[in-house]
């Protein structure tokens, strides 16, 4: 049987079911208005990277609003986050471009026939425009987030761009940070400003993107902010600099809690077969891909008793693995993967009719409040 020690209950809790500990998004808040407060910088929430929208009454509080990558983040970061949205689309499409710049206040553009085709009217509206550059330096870990791998279609290089901003410009932006340190934005400061000088000096605003992992223990703060600090002693003309990321507002905020419906023995190999799905509600454990940390387990130690976690639906590769537990799992316990609350919960899908997991706060008062609970409607409604 396996034991957590929590402060809160887990037995109300029902499975499949994400669940947030308050008080730990508290202190990202926290940490992450520090850096604002010393200086001046402003942070957006990456609706992409963090969209448990019921607690955006909270994140408001802290944060200065939110970033959208497309029509419907920008909606909800209008009517949850109640703020306009800043957008950075890859395109924008004609069918949504009028209602989009209904509920924004800035809008990045990708490329120079994109910003062509549509910065009359941002304009005309009174948005902020920028156009996204590439910085052609990037210290991401995986090609799959790096933006500045050869061929990349993900921002202007410098070549394409004159010495004169393009009409109505007025901002720019990058994004090629990925689960990165303060060093790593700071070489990417240096590697911009080499390029960029020119065009940095004419700018009202500048957008540093996400990927700053600000929120993990070992990030920097200090550090970060002598890098923001010496950038804005550099331009002195830049009057708004943002951060925008997503994974440092849910990073290490929660839980997906799971229960052991089988234990299944195959060639010396134990799978707890479990009422989630790693294909379909931690896409990213295969994308990436990546290995979940599990709340009373480790990675496999040779000797031990060797687990897989294997999902409900019918795809073979739906399992992770291999671990070693503390105490031998039982079918009817919980199997709970750690630090979900981020791009997890916004990928989820209905795949093979696997019920979506629940949403759930684990509140400041240690009592849990069940916040969304989804069904066959969600499943069917998506599909025709
Ligand atoms: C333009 C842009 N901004 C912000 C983010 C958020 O990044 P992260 O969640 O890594 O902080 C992303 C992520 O892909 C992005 O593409």
């Amino acid at each position: 049987m396996t034991n957590f020690l929590f402060d809160f209950n887990i037995n109300e809790i029902p499975t499949p079911c994400f669940v947030l500990d308050e008080k730990l998004l508290i202190q990202n808040l926290e940490k992450l208005n520090y850096v604002q407060k010393s200086t001046g910088v402003k942070i957006l929430c990456a609706l992409k990277g963090y969209a448990m929208w019921s607690t955006f009454p909270l994140v408001r509080k802290y944060l200065t609003g939110a970033t959208a990558s497309s029509y419907h983040e920008a909606l909800l970061c209008y009517e949850e986050m109640k703020s306009p949205a800043h957008l950075c689309c890859p395109i924008y499409i004609d069918t949504d471009y009028d209602k989009i710049l209904e509920i924004s206040s800035h809008i990045t553009f990708n490329s120079l026939t994109q910003y062509e085709r549509y910065y009359p009217k941002a304009l005309s509206k009174g948005l902020k425009i920028a156009i996204r550059i590439n910085p052609e330096y990037s210290d991401s870990p995986a090609a799959l987030y790096n933006p500045c791998i050869p061929g990349s279609r993900l921002g202007v290089r410098r070549d394409k761009l004159g010495d004169t901003l393009p009409k109505g410009v007025t901002g720019l932006h990058f994004h090629s940070l990925c689960e990165s340190d303060s060093h790593a934005l700071e070489n990417t400061l240096k590697a911009i400003t080499e390029k960029f000088d020119s065009l940095l000096k004419q700018i009202e605003w500048f957008n540093m993107g996400g990927g700053h992992h600000i929120t993990r223990k070992d990030y920097d703060v200090e550090h970060l902010i002598q890098v923001l600090m010496d950038f804005k002693a550099q331009y002195p003309n830049i009057q708004d600099i943002y951060l925008e990321p997503g994974e440092a507002v849910g990073w290490q905020t929660g839980y997906l809690v799971s229960k052991i419906y089988d234990i299944i023995e195959n060639q010396g190999i134990y799978i707890l077969m479990v009422d989630t799905s790693i294909s379909a509600h931690m896409p990213d454990c295969i994308e990436m891909p990546y290995k979940p940390v599990v709340l009373g387990a480790t990675d496999y130690i040779q000797g031990t008793k060797r687990y897989r976690i294997g999902g409900m639906t019918c795809l073979a590769g739906d399992f992770v693995g291999d671990y070693s537990f503390e105490n031998d799992p039982q079918i009817g316990d919980y199997i709970i993967f750690n630090d979900m609350i981020h791009y997890t919960m916004v990928k989820t899908t209905t795949f093979n009719g696997i019920n979506l997991p629940s949403i759930g706060i684990i509140k400041e008062d240690r009592t849990f409040q069940l916040v969304k609970s989804f069904g066959y409607h969600d499943y069917k409604y998506r599909l025709s």
